[in-house]
């Protein structure tokens, strides 16, 4: 069956010293319990070699990699380079990489193919804005994306991929998805990756939901049978705010 999982996307936030503290904290709330869900933790590139002596059942991951395998690239960072710290995953496709750093679903296919030939398991973005809502066009947004981003890989590869349904409108604003509107973009989904690779596929495919995801409504959220877990922004900073979103489940 597939997994469900919690996951914090820090951002650019926290110095490392800060990040290490968190993380540390995170595990200590963590130990002697036993938990329905995976918990991950992604935070800047710089805290990752350092962060991944400290965690023991936490999952580890990058926001971001580079389309390249390696070279003269000034400032990017490989998917080698993330696997090479002890990172097991790589956020790829976040609307604010896709808004602020023109990244395209065609960028994207690379990094999904160099991300899985490093082992780290892509949590693949896609989510509409809001004026694709307000269209009604919301369903046709996200179903490109998959296609374009991840519809050439092969069944096998596209079964190592972890969905996260975004919608822009939702990030950082307290305006969260309702749980009926979160179900039926899930569904949704599930139903286009069915399409493609197959009822069992689909069914193995853990698809997260994020925007304004909190300890009020990540319970509500959860209870879908489409939703498999969170991709959590701001209330991943802080212990008290990120432990019941994960003990939600
Ligand atoms: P917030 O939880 O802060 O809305 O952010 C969601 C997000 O973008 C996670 O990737």
């Amino acid at each position: 069956m597939r997994k469900n999982i919690v996951a914090g996307n820090w951002k650019m936030n926290n110095s490392l010293q800060e990040g290490l503290t968190l993380a540390k904290d995170l595990q200590s709330a963590l130990n002697g319990k036993t938990l329905n869900c995976e918990v991950v933790i992604c935070p800047p590139f710089i805290h990752l070699a350092h962060i991944a002596g400290e965690v023991r059942t936490i999952g580890l991951g990058a926001q971001n990699c580079a389309d390249k395998v390696s070279g003269a690239y000034t400032g990017e960072v490989s998917a080698a380079m993330v696997a090479s710290t002890g990172a097991q995953y790589v956020i790829l496709g976040h609307s604010e990489r896709r808004a602020y750093y023109a990244e395209t679903n065609d960028i994207l296919k690379e990094k999904v193919l160099l991300a899985l030939a490093n082992e780290l398991t892509p949590i693949f973005c896609i989510g509409e804005v809001l004026s694709e809502r307000e269209a009604g066009i919301q369903n046709q947004v996200v179903e490109s994306q998959i296609c374009e981003g991840l519809f050439d890989l092969s069944a096998e590869d596209f079964g190592k991929i972890v969905l996260a349904y975004e919608p822009v409108w939702a990030i950082g604003t307290g305006k969260t998805a309702s749980p009926e509107q979160a179900q039926e973009m899930h569904a949704f989904i599930r139903k286009t990756v069915a399409g493609k690779y197959g009822a069992q596929v689909a069914d193995e495919t853990s698809i997260l939901y994020g925007g304004s995801c909190n300890a009020g409504n990540a319970k509500e959220l959860f209870s879908n049978p489409d939703v498999d877990g969170g991709l959590i922004g701001g209330a991943s900073l802080a212990v008290d705010k990120f432990m019941p979103i994960v003990e939600a489940f």
